[in-house]
């Protein structure tokens, strides 16, 4: 009986940690979408206002971390209006346009 409860829980968590996993994943394209689509565009190459081209850019993710938490230049900072784990998101999504 025990052993069946306990697979009963394996399975709930790793349903559960899949769909947790999707989520974080829509949450960089839905922030995205809503903080940089305006300058960087949908494919980020839109470049308003000086807005460095996404896919083209050689930053690696802890770099575009950085310019995303405390901005540069036009860029503005988004360390007081996402959390640290919405901007890995977000930043996560930049690195998969190419
Ligand atoms: C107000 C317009 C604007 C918004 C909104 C904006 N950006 Fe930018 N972004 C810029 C500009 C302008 C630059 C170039 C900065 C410079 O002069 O070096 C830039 C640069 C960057 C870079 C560095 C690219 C490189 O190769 O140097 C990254 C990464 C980036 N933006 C990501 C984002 C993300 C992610 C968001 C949304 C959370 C965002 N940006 C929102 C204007 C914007």
């Amino acid at each position: 009986m025990r052993i069946i409860i306990f697979f009963a829980f394996f399975f709930l968590f790793s349903a559960c940690n899949s769909i947790l996993q999707e989520n974080e994943k829509l949450t960089g394209v839905q922030i995205y979408k809503s903080r940089c689509l305006s300058c960087h565009g949908a494919d980020g190459r839109m470049g308003v206002n000086g807005a460095k081209e996404l896919p083209a850019s050689t930053l690696s993710i802890d770099q575009r971390i950085e310019v995303v938490k405390n901005g540069r230049n036009i860029m503005p900072a988004f360390n007081s209006l996402l959390t640290e784990s919405q901007i890995v998101a977000v930043v996560e999504y930049t690195m998969t346009l190419k």
